[in-house]
């Protein structure tokens, strides 16, 4: 097949150079993008007096029926023709003629590929923000279903302090809260339009580069025409929100994983949303959550791959740029099958209410509280943390949780406790005295609710 840019070469390229050099494979995803470019480049150069008006015409009309015949299923890739750009550009002038042929004036792949790269992680920016949103919404509809559901809170994975699954769960809508933010910041990297820059040092044609970011709906325009054709900084940051997102659904999914085992028996995943062992007829294993978590490793590879490809590079474009795609284009769909399935997960999944309560309930997460309880009688902090420690190394040794010590056993460790000291341990108690703000108290719960529920409105 004839090179576009074959005229200084007296050789066919080597086969396996052609199947080493060329991106068809993965950038043929961008065709949309490509065609959508194209028609405003050629929208453009009529504008401006560049190509003739009846040039313009047939070169949209011939695209659009590329666009067409790729959404059909009617057209044939070639690995010859190296990329989406020359695969489009060669058979619209295989159909149109000479027009097709003044299509790529004043424009370089270096530019058009940056130009379709950004097209595309706008639509998908767009995209995953709803299926950001959707699982947010998800979360909150959980969390606001068990308000009042009690469990441990852990640190160090050990029973720490009483909470609910709603202040857990809230704790995750926050993190997610912050990815959306982080996913719009990525909006204005990818909302410069770069068409225009050329090879490297724009072009001699009185272009118009504003109309084509109009045309194209881009918030504003590359001021360097070198910046514009090696800018990788856009696929950068999305990979970054992609990274700390995954890193957050990681975190989920690992507690997922604990809280589905036997030992913590906290949920059951619906059947729908787990899968069996092809040996032992008993298991039912939370494979979704395993696999967010290890694809999170592939996303950060992404990243790292991304960064370091940058890293040496000499302005401008540079072969190496073309493997920005893959990595970017697995971390888009990655993100979005781990966030689809995870809303469903979650919306689905049985929350085993008494087996967490029971959690909390058997358990010393209460001793702090009683700690607290010394406080508010009037004993310094330091010295109450020392008399409970000796009641809870008391009762251990008895074998009893705190509930169970007698009043008159608690008077041989300080005579400030009286009878409430029982309230006090209720794990309920201890957490509707938590109305620090923020804290797991019900009513502050409530509030992060209602201030969860306008933060979803307002995105
Ligand atoms: N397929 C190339 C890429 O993805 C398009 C740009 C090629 N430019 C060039 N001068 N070889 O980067």
């Amino acid at each position: 097949m004839a090179k576009l840019w074959g005229g200084r070469f007296s050789k066919n390229t080597n086969e396996l150079v052609d199947a080493f050099n060329a991106s068809i494979e993965f950038d043929k995803r961008l065709y949309h993008e490509d065609i959508r470019g194209s028609i405003a480049h050629a929208q453009m150069l009529g504008k401006c007096g560049i190509i003739p008006a009846e040039d313009v015409e047939k070169i949209v009309a011939g695209l659009e029926t590329i666009l067409a015949d790729i959404e059909a299923g009617n057209f044939s890739f070639e690995v010859a023709l190296e990329d989406i750009h020359m695969n489009i550009e060669a058979r619209l002038t295989e159909r149109i003629g000479v027009a097709g042929a003044r299509l790529h004036t004043a424009r370089s792949r270096n530019d058009q590929v940056a130009l379709d790269m950004h097209m595309y992680m706008k639509r998908e920016i767009v995209e995953i923000g709803e299926l950001l949103l959707q699982f947010e919404k998800a979360l909150l509809a959980v969390a606001q279903k068990h308000d009042r559901t009690l469990m441990p809170g852990y640190t160090h994975l050990q029973r720490a302090q009483p909470i609910t699954f709603a202040h857990h769960l809230l704790a995750y809508f926050n993190m997610l809260q912050r990815d959306f933010r982080r996913l719009q910041g990525v909006w204005s990297g990818a909302d410069m339009m770069p068409l225009g820059a050329g090879a490297i040092a724009g072009t001699t044609f009185p272009i118009d580069r504003f109309d084509v970011a109009e045309q194209l709906n881009f918030g504003s325009v590359y001021a360097n025409s070198m910046d514009a054709v090696s800018d990788r900084d856009y696929i950068i940051e999305f990979l970054s929100f992609a990274s700390v997102l995954m890193m957050h659904m990681s975190r989920l999914s690992e507690e997922i994983c604990l809280w589905s085992s036997t030992e913590f028996g906290f949920i059951e995943l619906d059947d729908a949303f787990a899968t069996g062992s092809s040996m032992m007829p008993q298991k039912k294993n939370p494979d979704i959550a395993e696999l967010v978590r290890g694809k999170t490793g592939r996303v950060y590879g992404h990243l790292q791959a991304m960064l370091v490809t940058a890293k040496g590079l000499p302005l401008t474009y540079n072969k190496d740029l073309q493997e920005d795609k893959e990595g970017f284009f697995d971390a888009v769909d990655t993100v979005k099958f781990s966030l689809a399935v995870y809303s469903d997960m979650i919306s689905t999944m049985t929350v085993n209410v008494e087996k967490m309560e029971q959690a909390v309930s058997k358990d010393f997460s209460n001793a702090t509280d009683l700690a607290d309880y010394l406080v508010r009688k009037g004993l310094p902090f330091r010295q109450a943390h020392e008399v409970v420690g000796k009641c809870v190394a008391y009762a251990i040794h008895q074998g009893k949780f705190l509930p169970e010590i007698s009043l008159e056993e608690y008077k041989t460790f300080s005579a400030l406790f009286e009878e409430d000291l029982l309230e006090a341990l209720q794990p309920e108690n201890c957490v509707a005295a938590r109305t620090s703000y923020g804290g797991p108290a019900f009513s502050e719960n409530a509030k992060q609710f209602s201030r969860g529920d306008v933060l979803l409105a307002e995105q």
